[in-house]
């Protein structure tokens, strides 16, 4: 039996081995190809990377040899220890990429009006995406599951018109999880794909494929790209997916169907320099996952002692309802090898309502001096919002059906700064005595 490399090893090297180095001058680190486009020494050899017969990436539309490094960690590691193949698709953001994991499944069938079905608890422009794109541009029934932990009700909205089950677990703000599992379950027998936005996770923690699901969408800008010089998304994929209304080319590869199709026609190609700078970020994923989870559960810890505080979301708190499936399901990968037992992580992102509502909030936001105000997560610098006035604004303006977000709550990122410094600064914003 071939032994297969684990997690971190795969998160270092990615498909670029001794051999694929001898091709680049035996350069240590994969090259970045700026170039947009590849010289041919001939017509016939131009015509033959165009048919494909050859290894050529002809134009960086249709494909970079950078982009595809890239492509190929993220395959590795979202489909690390899931039993079925796996493909990635990089895009230019993480919406690209939920657009892209969404909108080929709702192709127009001979007299029905397709429906999604999707938990409320979304990022701020999936919503508008649900809302607006779908719903009102393209008359998308969409159906919002008011208990993403309520399996039942998933069940009752899902009919012969469903075409794909999404949700994002967990949530971006409140941390919420989905019981993925269950869900994979359900979308098997409606023989539909179950979508899962993992970015708060990311694979270090938990990976969808595994547990069942179709699809996941990953935001490489935050806890991917940690270092914060790059935007980027991507799908990730099991093959031979079930989807109603789509052809086999679609259901058999859908990463390699969108790079082929999709992304390759509409042009939401990422940046060679981007999927470079995110492949030196994505090295050291688990490592430092590991770290700003542990930095988080403390701050959590710490915030819900306090008196200054008067509510704390993290799935690391057994106050908190996902906290039984978060035991289940969130823990560091390859944390069981070698006999030891798996350890429990929870992620970096919390949310809070400070005592004294939104002036509050606010006031606490004005006083940080070490973390960040800013509108991102999963930095190795921590950083804190107000989601109501920030990252979820949209939510607030696109409809009553979307999950409300308390317009008191402050989301914080934890980062990788010494958890006494981080501590330091929360107490001293919150002017705690
Ligand atoms: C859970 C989640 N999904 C998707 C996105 C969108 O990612 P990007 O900003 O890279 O487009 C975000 C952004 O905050 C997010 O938090």
């Amino acid at each position: 039996m071939v032994r297969r490399s684990r997690f971190t090893t795969l998160a270092v090297r990615g498909s670029y081995d001794h051999a694929e180095s001898a091709n680049h001058l035996g350069s240590l680190s994969e090259p970045a190809y700026l170039a947009t486009a590849q010289h041919f020494e001939s017509a016939e050899a131009m015509r033959a990377a165009a048919a494909g017969e050859c290894d050529a990436w002809v134009y960086s539309r249709r494909g970079n040899p950078t982009v595809g490094y890239l492509e190929a960690t993220v395959a590795a590691l979202e489909g690390y220890r899931v039993d079925a193949e796996v493909s990635a698709a990089v895009t230019t953001t993480g919406m690209a990429a939920v657009t892209l994991a969404t909108m080929p499944f709702l192709s127009a069938a001979a007299g029905a009006k397709p429906n999604i079905v999707a938990s409320p608890a979304l990022y701020g422009s999936t919503v508008m995406i649900f809302n607006k794109r779908y719903g009102a541009e393209r008359d998308v029934a969409v159906r919002w599951v008011r208990d993403p932990l309520s399996v039942s009700e998933w069940e009752r909205c899902i009919d012969e018109d469903t075409r794909f089950l999404y949700a994002e677990s967990p949530s971006n703000p409140m941390v919420q999880l989905v019981d993925i599992p269950a869900l994979a379950a359900l979308a098997g027998q409606a023989r539909i794909p179950l979508i899962i936005d993992s970015t708060l996770a990311t694979p270090a923690l938990m990976r969808p494929l595994a547990l069942g699901a179709d699809v996941v969408v990953q935001s490489l800008t935050k806890a991917a790209g940690a270092s914060g010089r790059s935007m980027g998304g991507a799908v990730i994929a099991r093959h031979d997916i079930q989807a109603r209304a789509q052809p086999s080319e679609l259901t058999a590869d859908f990463a390699g169907y969108l790079r082929s199709g999709p992304i390759r026609d509409m042009g939401s190609v990422l940046s060679p320099f981007n999927a470079w700078t995110l492949l030196s970020d994505i090295r050291e994923l688990r490592g430092r996952v590991d770290t700003m989870s542990a930095n988080a559960l403390s701050v959590a810890q710490h915030l819900a002692a306090s008196d200054r505080v008067a509510e704390v979301f993290y799935p690391g708190l057994p106050t908190h309802r996902s906290h039984g499936i978060a035991k289940r399901d969130m823990w560091l990968v390859d944390s069981d090898v070698n006999g030891r037992e798996a350890v429990n992580r929870f992620g970096f992102l919390l949310c809070f309502r400070p005592v004294g509502g939104v002036r509050a909030a606010r006031e606490f936001l004005d006083r940080l001096n070490l973390i960040w105000r800013a509108n991102n997560l999963g930095q190795v610098k921590s950083t804190a919002t107000i989601p109501a006035i920030g990252t979820h604004k949209q939510v607030a303006e696109s409809g009553p059906e979307s999950a409300p977000v308390p317009a008191d709550m402050v989301r914080l990122s934890v980062g990788l700064e010494h958890l006494d410094d981080i501590i330091a600064d929360l107490t001293q914003a919150l002017d705690e005595r």
